[in-house]
């Protein structure tokens, strides 16, 4: 009996599943395929829609992006021996809805898509831990930061491929090789409790970070842009996991 049931609620899960070939979110429009203008498409259904999807959508597993929460957050310099280890076991990035899309860039034959994305401004909040040098000082502490970056411009693109999933019995878009530049017109730190709560030795600190925010952010770079690469990757790895390719760029 009891076995019955489960054979049946199983046979039942596999019909759900199979019906789980799911269209665009409404709030995402296609674009078809072979539009001349694929470019202008994306850019205006694009931006309609990220202003949508920032509050995140359980049936395409967004999280809600304001604020997003990340953990084990690290960003470090990558050198081992010298540099800045900065790491977040919470870190919470507010102001991510505040997103625009610039322009994007489809080439379907080439299989590569890039956008410009853009921000006025956002914030990092959450219990940080730094250790090593910046630039030449020794820098050591943990406790609240709150890092805000203005005018931060990310293009992320993409190439993928066309993989038939057995779940929909279509073609779906699994992204292979990303990449990700950025510029930021400003960042400014606030660490608080620096080398164990020492007051001028923080606040000279602060003040030395903010006046070399342009060095800081550099050595940072690398690194602050595979977090945010991640972050898109997952986003869109989501969505096409479920949606399938022709209903994304649907023929006509
Ligand atoms: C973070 O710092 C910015 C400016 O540096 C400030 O405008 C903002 O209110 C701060 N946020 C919090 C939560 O302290």
């Amino acid at each position: 009996m009891a076995k019955g049931l489960f054979v049946g609620a199983a046979a039942l899960l596999a019909v759900l599943c199979v019906a789980e070939a799911l269209k665009l979110p409404p709030y995402i429009k296609p674009c078809r395929r072979n539009d001349p203008k694929l470019d202008e498409c994306g850019l205006k259904n694009g931006k309609e829609a990220v202003a949508r999807f920032v509050n995140g959508d359980r049936k395409y597993k967004i999280p809600n992006l304001s604020p997003l929460t990340l953990y084990n957050f690290k960003v470090d310099s990558g050198s081992r021996t010298v540099g800045i280890n900065l790491n977040f076991k919470e870190a919470q990035i507010h102001g991510l809805g505040g997103v625009d899309i610039r322009a994007t860039r489809f080439d379907l034959t080439k299989k590569r898509i890039e956008f410009d994305l853009v921000w006025d401004v956002f914030y990092v909040l959450g219990d940080y831990e730094i250790n090593g040098r910046v630039l030449v000082l020794p820098i050591q502490g943990h406790g609240p930061a709150n890092i805000t970056v203005t005018n931060l411009v990310v293009t992320f693109g993409f190439d993928y491929e066309l993989v038939p999933k057995k779940k929909t019995g279509k073609d779906h878009v699994s992204l292979t090789t990303s990449n990700v530049k950025f510029e930021i017109g400003r960042a400014y730190f606030d660490l608080k409790n620096l080398f164990n709560g020492d007051r001028l030795l923080g606040e000279n600190m602060n003040v030395f970070l903010n006046e070399n925010w342009k060095e800081v952010t550099n050595e940072l770079g690398p690194s602050l842009a595979d977090a945010i690469g991640e972050v898109i990757r997952q986003i869109i790895q989501q969505i096409v996991d479920v949606v399938p390719y022709d209903n994304i760029f649907p023929v006509d």
